[in-house]
């Protein structure tokens, strides 16, 4: 039985058929192999979040009571977390165009991937998974200040999609809009994803935040101690000009002093934006999204 495993759900297959993108958890569907896949990932992951983990996110691994041994239902994680910060987990059925993900972290939803990766090949992941999703991002979604940062993103994604849509000329708006969206996905990357953090301001001792590096055995300790890591104080400048690729550990990593410098930086990206200066960033990813793209030129900004 194929159970909810990545790439091999034929519940998720039926509802991507259906253009249905929110969807429910259908719990029961979750296989043994599926609960056995996330008990390896929490259990080889304990010993490092406790080693390399941002205290935040220890602190939220607390609150949210997660089950070591089974994949969680959304419906508990948002009982324990809806309280602390108005976030929830909600549901998808796969890749969420990027107006609508950043639109969903503005009204606190978090697009939250059902399936688990394979238990035998726990370390390839072709996409985000629920471990990636609610063992990475969620426990992060427990702290005030951390989530401010993703709510005030989202509203940057909303100035952005005004800005793009302001300008008349098509060609014009699209290499615009096509500027825009690497500036912002090089900063959620940078932060977010990848982010590193001083235990305090002006401390030598380092930490994670970043989703993607918490729900790596092997990239969370290769990101603090491998001596290849590139490793500098978080400029947003450099940031928003700096490619990146997703198939191998980060070679450059940015260090923040706390969320509320980040929360700055934010607010610093969404001036620069109305400025045009995001209108020409560096290039380097081959090709955005169609799918991206459209969400941006197309969004609807009369909603709440
Ligand atoms: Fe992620």
């Amino acid at each position: 039985m194929s159970g909810l495993t990545t790439t091999r759900a034929p519940f998720i297959e039926e509802a991507q058929a259906h253009g249905e993108l929110y969807i429910h958890q259908p719990y029961e569907l979750y296989s043994d192999a599926n609960h056995e896949a996330w008990r390896q990932l929490y259990h080889r992951m304990e010993d490092r979040w406790q080693r390399y983990a941002n205290p935040r996110f220890l602190e939220g691994i607390g609150s949210l009571c997660l089950d070591p041994t089974r994949v969680p239902r959304l419906d508990d994680v948002n009982k324990f977390l809806s309280p602390l910060t108005g976030f929830k987990a909600k549901a998808v059925s796969g890749y969420v165009p990027s107006f609508m993900f950043f639109d969903c972290l503005r009204n606190r939803e978090f697009p939250t991937t059902i399936t688990i990766r394979d238990a035998g090949m726990l370390d390839y992941l072709p996409e985000p998974d629920i471990f990636h999703d609610i063992a990475g991002h969620v426990p992060m979604h427990t702290d005030k200040a951390f989530a401010d940062v993703l709510v005030r993103f989202g509203e940057v994604a909303r100035s952005a999609a005004d800005h793009v849509q302001g300008i008349k000329d098509q060609h014009q708006r699209v290499v615009k809009v096509e500027s825009i969206l690497k500036a912002m996905a090089r900063f959620f990357w940078f932060t977010i994803e990848f982010g590193l953090m001083r235990e305090k301001p002006g401390s030598k001792n380092i930490k994670v935040y970043g989703s993607g590096l918490l729900s790596s055995y092997g990239e969370i300790e290769h990101s603090i101690t491998s001596p290849e890591v590139q490793r500098f104080p978080l400029q947003l400048e450099w940031v928003i000009n700096q490619y990146f690729e997703i198939d191998h550990y980060q070679p450059l990593l940015f260090i923040a002093d706390s969320f509320e410098e980040v929360f700055e930086l934010v607010n610093t990206l969404e001036r620069w934006l109305r400025e045009g200066k995001l209108d020409n960033v560096s290039g380097g990813e081959p090709g955005i999204n169609e799918a991206d793209l459209a969400s941006f030129l197309n969004a609807d900004l009369s909603t709440k």
